[in-house]
């Protein structure tokens, strides 16, 4: 068991194998935070706690009558409420009956299980039996009743901790809940940089890293969805972390709707990271004995910097949030027709795409937007999820069929939660779009969201859906939502409780997802908002994969992917290879960049192949072979970021768990005159092992000659070589040159 509970001194330890999260019920029963960092041998650390006469931070009644050097406002807490005396930001706001804000949590017992706790109606981290253990605290407020069960998943060999909330009201009047965070963590000493990752649409999780400053800075969005301007993940590291080295915290929020991230820098230099629900647009009624249920948290810490903490998140997401057969499967080389067609296409132009793009060798057609009702542009339509026969020139069934006929499964978008005042739906419905009665709604795209909160509007979907994917050989689902969700109210609320709607919003869409992913388990369903405006571990939970960023720019998609990458594994990132000029930038990048990047996610083209010219279709022939040879290890396989794109050369690498292989790819985002080569350290291969080193496709590299000179490969070396040594990165010659690197292991 991985969990400790010594009962007399009040110590709870959970251990993980590099890591150990402690707390310790006092002799008040305030639960104590004692600490969150490398593994302990067993050792009580309440220890480092300093009390002192903090002034005006204030004693608990019983305790302050003798003493003053006892107070919550400075002591670190497990899950910390707001109104009586802890000053700082709190993981608990209630508002009682008599309208007072008071809670005070004391502890009230433990108990641990074997496996780890799954939460009805919302995503969580799944385990075995023999891989995690799960603990559940339970703490009450001895003056009205309220109950909170703190609930913590121990995933041992994974290094992982989960937690979540259980908020029940105990007393006899009701409670509104107007904050409920799923985790607080408190740090006693140490200055850490804060990282957080933000961005807008087509430009999303940028890295931000700086130094907590005094007082709470945050990120967190109220837009319904998780956001395109700030992910719900973040990390605490120390200032001097790097990839390789250096303590780091991680805190993951498997949740796809309003949230917040604080971190707070406190009086005596403490430090305080909380994640919940937003509270602005969140008040939740606990009527007597009704429970309220946070989502779950992911916490991580790596004593071995950043690259370690982001694969102990790739690692959990993909083995224990992702589910379905996809999970393991090597995804299908897809063609997306969105940027090679938009909305002007009939069924006969989508076959004719298909059947060349089968011939270089790829394996899914997809039909994008515009297919369905009568959407002709992104004005209307949305809602009518039948087909446009006319448009199609045969039924839905009929169409996948030819589609199948050339050799491609077929699969087909769908923007559920979007509603279009000019479609059928809304004439029947008007009153399931979200909008403010008497409010003309902020429009979006010229659209609006359906109440997606409302069992009937959820039923409806629901049976849409699967009528049209049980109609026709459909293989793949992009779930896509392409809006913010404004005007915020449901007319299946009373006045007093519209502050649940927006988290009954997201319960309702993460039901609808339920019900057709289990109805439909060989569907590989992909997520999309906007491109990556709901990239998060909720939604993976859902659906596998994610499309990234409607930017398809290679040099842009460095950033977007390497943002990505600190907590999201490759598996997860949708990724295309486009034409030139590209759609978002006008920028020309070679074809190889291009599939360097798509292949750093889940592959696929989203381009008019039958405009390719013979040499280029040559070369995706030979991309997507060498797709094929890497695919598993692309999705399976250890990843290390090497170089930064600010860098001017950003790298990165997978390597086999096993460190029989690795693929090393690098692309030149800025090009001079008598240039520096660029150098890196190959990570995650046996140093006394010898690896072939060469060029997966020097056919695309332009001028050979130059490539033998810089770069006489193939080379043997060894693994300590490679990586105490390192590699050197022949310059570009061209603009956004890109290299792939393959490393196999010799036989001995
Ligand atoms: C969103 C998606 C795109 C595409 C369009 C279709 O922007 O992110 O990939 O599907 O919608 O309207």
């Amino acid at each position: 068991m991985s969990i400790v509970y010594e009962e007399t001194s009040g110590v709870i330890s959970l251990y993980t194998r590099h890591s150990t999260y402690q707390m310790k019920a006092d002799t008040l029963g305030t639960l104590l935070h004692t600490h969150y960092g490398g593994r302990l041998a067993g050792d009580d650390m309440s220890g480092q706690i300093c009390c002192i006469d903090r002034g005006l931070s204030g004693n608990p009644y019983e305790y302050g009558r003798s003493r003053r050097e006892y107070s919550l406002d400075v002591l670190p807490q497990e899950y910390p409420c707001f109104g009586t005396g802890d000053f700082r930001t709190a993981a608990l706001r209630v508002r009682n009956a008599d309208g007072s804000q008071a809670a005070q949590l004391r502890f009230a017992g433990c108990r641990t299980e074997k496996g780890k706790y799954a939460l009805e109606g919302l995503p969580a981290v799944y385990a075995g039996e023999a891989e995690a253990d799960t603990l559940t605290v339970l703490l009450r407020d001895p003056a009205t009743g309220l109950e909170a069960e703190l609930r913590y998943g121990v995933l041992e060999e994974l290094d992982v901790i989960t937690r979540a909330a259980r908020i029940t009201n105990r007393g006899t009047a009701p409670v509104v809940l107007e904050k409920a965070a799923s985790a607080s963590l408190d740090w006693q000493f140490g200055r850490y940089d804060w990282l957080t990752f933000h961005g807008r649409h087509a430009m999303e999780r940028n890295l931000t890293r700086q130094p907590l400053r005094h007082g709470v800075q945050s990120v967190g969005c109220v837009r319904g969805t998780s956001s395109h301007q700030y992910n719900p993940f973040t990390i605490l590291c120390e200032p001097a972390a790097t990839e390789t080295a250096g303590e780091c915290w991680g805190m993951c929020f498997l949740y796809s709707g309003e949230f917040l991230m604080e971190a707070e820098l406190d009086q005596v230099d403490q430090i305080r990271l909380v994640c919940s629900i937003h509270p602005d647009d969140f008040a939740w009624t606990l009527a007597p004995g009704e429970s309220f249920q946070t989502p779950e948290v992911m916490l991580a810490y790596s004593g071995e910097g950043l690259g370690r903490l982001s694969r102990i998140f790739h690692r959990v997401i993909r083995e224990h949030v992702c589910r379905g057969p996809w999970r393991d499967r090597r995804r299908p080389v897809l063609l997306n027709d969105w940027e090679a067609t938009y909305f002007d296409f009939d069924g006969d132009k989508l076959v004719s795409i298909a059947r060349k793009a089968a011939g270089l060798g790829m394996e899914l057609f997809v039909m994008d937007d515009g297919w369905f009702g009568r959407r002709k542009d992104d004005n209307g339509g949305l809602g009518d999820w039948y087909p446009n026969e006319e448009k199609l020139g045969c039924s839905l069934r009929e169409l996948a069929e030819r589609i199948n006929a050339v050799g491609m499964d077929f699969g087909i978008w769908f923007e559920p939660e979007g509603i279009s005042e000019d479609s059928d739906l809304y004439k029947a419905h008007p009153d399931w779009a979200i909008r403010i009665p008497g409010r003309a709604p902020c429009l979006a795209r010229n659209q609006l969201v359906l109440d997606f909160s409302r069992r009937e509007v959820q039923d409806h979907i629901i049976g849409q859906l699967r009528g049209v994917l049980s109609g026709a050989p459909i293989r793949y689902v992009k779930w896509d939502m392409n809006r913010s969700i404004s005007d915020k109210f449901t007319a299946a609320l009373p006045p007093e409780r519209q502050g649940e709607f927006a988290h009954r919003y997201v319960l309702g869409l993460y039901r609808v997802l339920e019900e057709l992913t289990q109805a439909f388990p060989d569907i590989l369903f992909e997520g999309c908002s906007g491109g990556g405006g709901r990239f998060d571990a909720g939604m993976l939970y859902y659906t596998p994969q994610i499309w990234c960023s409607d930017n398809t720019d290679a040099i842009n998609r460095l950033d977007i992917q390497y943002g990505t990458s600190f907590c999201y594994p490759a598996s997860a990132v949708g990724a295309h290879v486009s034409a030139v000029p590209n759609h978002q930038t006008g920028r020309n990048t070679p074809l190889a960049t291009r599939g360097c990047l798509a292949m750093a996610g889940t592959f696929g083209y989203e381009l008019d192949v039958t405009r390719l010219s013979g040499e280029e279709q040559e070369e995706v022939r030979r991309q997507i072979e060498r797709f094929r040879q890497s695919a598993d290890l692309i999705r399976t396989g250890e990843y290390y970021r090497l170089c930064a794109p600010e860098e001017g050369c950003a790298a990165w690498e997978f390597a086999a768990p096993d460190g029989s292989r690795a693929l090393v790819q690098a692309v030149f985002t800025h090009i001079e005159a008598n240039p520096i080569p660029v150098h890196i350290r190959v990570r995650g291969l046996q140093a006394d092992a010898r690896y072939r080193v060469e060029l997966t496709d020097p056919g695309a590299i332009e001028d050979s000659a130059l490539y033998k000179r810089w770069f006489p490969a193939p080379a043997i070396l060894s693994g300590a070589a490679l990586e105490r040594g390192g590699l050197t990165l022949s310059p570009p010659w061209r603009e956004y040159q890109s290299w792939e690197i393959q490393l196999r292991r010799e036989q001995t």
